[in-house]
């Protein structure tokens, strides 16, 4: 058995250096660019050697089970020899341990002590365990037991063991090579071969950067414009086309071809991610560049850069990217021209603060960081009898559209804004007045941990520069706090410098964790990766992408069989972990896949509880929420599997629908935080929903408070039980006009449910 171990290791070895001889030839390729070495030499001095002298985090190394039958070879040693002393046996094993000669032996081997005790500890088991050992080790062991041979003669045997418990012992430095991630630029050869010229459109918020890029953009023969989100691309597709220039328009999710025929057109609006990086194209836009150091997805604006085959690159961004740009061209050799820019409407920063929801006027948009507060504070604008728009994060597309749009008309009574810093980028909204509600936000950094810090300049900035938009009626923009504790603090960040930018995201590619299973096949996705990051040697302008959402959807369908190439791209899906809802989804979508079963319109159907009733109170609005990100999961791998999930259309329209329904039920939010409030006063239902009122005052006093962050606490403010706290209203009455509002709450909810049945039934 031993004997077929070796050939097989022979010839995985053998394969093995012709998969790195490939690679090797990859990277030859792209010597084709005549100035790269001159730049190579140039940004030599920011390779970092600490990667590649850092020493391995071996926890990662998990030991697999020797088998017994793969190691024995019958009794033979026994026969040839006597059976051992179990006793006289462990003690000779555990001098061979303490052998400082042996340890330094195995360190040359790759096994630091952790590695070393791993394996000394299998190795002892193994041998004290099995009925009948490998006839050659039989006979050192019992030579050693009785005084005829030398303790360290064990070493060759131990070490055998240790590379079958720890196989990456054997190719730890092909692995080194694979996740050698030190000259990126090399990665596109097609942008290599041709010379790029680099147009930076440099300047704060609201100074038309975007539009002059989009206008040279417009003016070629054929282009690509990379977004950071969606709204954003469907914005400039809307503006393309409207502007008589055709545009497609390609995101995670979406294809939409302008030519009747599906033929693509010359212009392409996508979210950055979706980009090709092997298409020709005149002119590319890579918009919000500072988005390059994102610890999560700022991979995506550094393949953009690095990778897009255009003659003209255009970027924008904060000015603060400039320096960090034209170094990294100088890697590639190309060289950056920058056009600055001012803003076009004027931005101040108020000396009082709103205090009171009392204070608020037309055109003011209140920045919360959390949901909870956007519930809170609608409410508590909707008794003071005025009506709000709200726009969060896991809103659906349409929806923010129709909440920005609410806000946005003159003739709409609604002029006041409750929004995350979702508007941060992309949205055109007639904001004349931005007011921090807290300058606290949550956060990962780029470890994977989560902070609650103090918002940056740079957050600060592109969240205040809503305020006075050049295209809305309100042509100066002013920027304020909530609380007054708070505006020296804002006034501090306003004030100081952006931070340079100095590193840029990378993310292996799925041919390099490929290489890797090639090379460790027992060892899990989430193992391989966490490997690769350990092992992953970058140039000191880049990092390694945070990859925690991937570790997170590979341990959740590690137990699903899959092939390796279908478990990467199940695990690259854009899903919010958070979502209890989604993640069953991701994982029955994983499951019916393995099976081999198409995901039908009806059996997604079925597993959302299509048709979906309109949201009654907070707790509904959530789940339609996640529903829609289900669909959004779907149409994903759609674009991925297209046999495998088959009705993207079907999906796609009921996801249409979906987002009316919640556009309804925003649009109507203050009603279902009052049914949520009332149900969680209710004593039947307390326990079934609540909704949390945050108490942010802790999150606002968070200034610099790295180290003292708190968790909000949950209180029961809602206006219903202050006033009979207050004494304001007995209980009696409120217990009357909770009646009522139920009442007027399943009114309501028939008049939308019958409106959705009449808009079906016309379908
Ligand atoms: N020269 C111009 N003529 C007409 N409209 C313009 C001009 N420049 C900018 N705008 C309009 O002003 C608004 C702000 O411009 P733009 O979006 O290009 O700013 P930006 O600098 O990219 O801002 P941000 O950093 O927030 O993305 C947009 O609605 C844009 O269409
Ligand atoms: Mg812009």
């Amino acid at each position: 058995m031993s004997v077929h171990r070796c050939v097989y290791l022979l010839s995985r070895s053998h394969i093995r250096y012709r998969v790195c001889a490939s690679t090797a030839s990859v990277a030859n390729n792209t010597t084709l660019h005549p100035t790269r070495r001159t730049f190579e030499n140039l940004s030599s001095r920011h390779s970092s050697s600490y990667s590649s002298s850092r020493p391995l985090d071996t926890s990662l190394f998990v030991p697999l089970t020797v088998r017994s039958d793969e190691v024995s070879s019958g009794a033979v040693g026994e026969e040839l020899t006597e059976p051992l002393d179990k006793s006289e046996l462990l003690k000779v094993l555990n001098k061979f341990y303490k052998r400082k000669e042996m340890q330094k032996l195995a360190a040359d081997q790759g096994l630091d002590a952790r590695l070393f005790h791993q394996a000394f500890v299998s190795f002892r088991k193994y041998v004290l365990e099995m009925n009948s050992l490998n006839a050659d080790l039989h006979i050192i062991l019992s030579d050693i037991c009785c005084g005829a041979g030398h303790i360290d003669d064990i070493f060759p045997y131990f070490m055998r063991h240790a590379k079958q418990i720890f196989p990456m012992l054997d190719c730890i430095d092909d692995l080194r090579k694979i996740s050698d991630l030190r000259v990126p630029a090399n990665w596109y050869p097609e942008a290599r071969a041709i010379q790029r010229k680099i147009v930076f459109h440099a300047g704060p918020t609201n100074s038309g950067k975007t539009y002059h890029a989009i206008q040279r953009f417009l003016t070629a023969k054929s282009g690509v414009y990379c977004g950071p989100l969606k709204l954003l691309a469907h914005e400039i597709y809307e503006k393309s086309n409207d502007s008589g220039v055709p545009c497609d328009l390609v995101t995670g999710e979406e294809r939409i071809f302008v030519d009747p025929e599906g033929r693509t057109s010359g212009h392409i609006a996508s979210t950055i991610e979706m980009c090709s990086v092997t298409t020709p194209y005149e002119v590319a836009v890579i918009d919000e560049i500072q988005m390059i150091k994102d610890p999560t997805r700022g991979w995506a604006w550094t393949r953009a850069l690095l990778g897009l085959c255009a003659e003209e690159i255009h970027v924008c961004g904060e000015a603060a990217a400039v320096d960090f740009v034209t170094e990294l061209m100088y890697t590639t050799g190309e060289e950056v021209e920058v056009h600055n820019y001012k803003r076009l409407t004027p931005f101040s920063v108020s000396n009082h603060a709103v205090e009171s929801l009392d204070n608020l006027k037309p055109g003011d948009c209140i920045v919360c960081f959390n949901k909870n507060d956007i519930y809170s504070i609608s409410r508590q604008i909707e008794v003071r009898g005025l009506e709000c728009a709200v726009i969060y994060g896991s809103l659906p597309p349409g929806t923010k559209l129709a909440q920005a749009k609410k806000f946005n008309d003159p003739d709409d009574p609604c002029k006041i804004l409750v929004a995350t810093d979702a508007i941060g980028m992309g949205l055109n909204l007639s904001i004349r007045r931005i007011i921090f509600n807290s300058l606290v936000k949550p956060s990962v950094n780029e470890k994977g941990e989560r902070e609650l810090d103090t918002i940056s300049t740079s957050q600060a900035l592109q969240i205040a520069g809503r305020a006075g938009r050049f295209s809305s009626v309100f042509k100066e923009g002013e920027v304020t706090t909530m609380q007054r504790d708070d505006l020296p603090v804002l006034k501090e960040i306003l004030g100081k410098p952006v931070d340079p930018i100095e590193t840029a995201g990378l993310h292996p590619t799925a041919e390099q964790i490929e290489m890797f299973a090639y090379h460790l096949p027992q060892a899990t996705l989430s193992n391989l990766i966490d490997i690769f990051v350990s092992l992953a040697q970058v140039d000191g302008l880049y990092f390694v992408c945070n990859i925690d959402d991937f570790k997170f959807l590979a341990d959740m369908i590690q137990h699903i069989p899959l092939n390796l190439r279908s478990r990467y791209v199940f695990c690259t899906a854009p899903i919010n972990k958070k979502q209890a809802f989604v993640c069953t989804s991701f994982l029955k979508f994983a499951r019916q896949f393995s099976r081999d079963e198409p995901l039908t319109f009806n059996w997604v159907c079925r597993h959302v509880n299509w048709p979906l009733a309109p949201p009654k109170n907070i707790k509904d609005l959530v789940h339609l929420e996640a529903v829609h990100d289900v669909l959004d999961l779907y149409l994903w791998l759609s674009y991925r599997f297209m046999d495998m999930f088959p009705d993207a259309n079907l999906v796609r329209d009921i996801q249409k629908e979906l987002d009316g329904i919640i556009q309804v039920g925003v649009r109507n939010i203050t009603r279902l935080i009052r049914a949520t409030e009332d149900q969680s006063a209710s004593p039947e239902t307390a326990t079934s929903v609540r909704l949390p009122v945050l108490d942010t005052s802790s999150l606002r006093r968070g200034r610099g408070s790295k180290n003292q962050r708190k968790e909000p606490s949950v209180t029961d403010s809602s206006l219903s039980s202050r006033l009979v706290q207050d004494g304001l209203l007995t209980k009696e009455l409120l217990q009357q006009l909770q009646k009522e509002w139920v009442r007027e709450q399943s009114r309501n909810g028939d008049d939308s449910i019958s409106a959705n049945k009449g808009k079906r039934k016309k379908k």
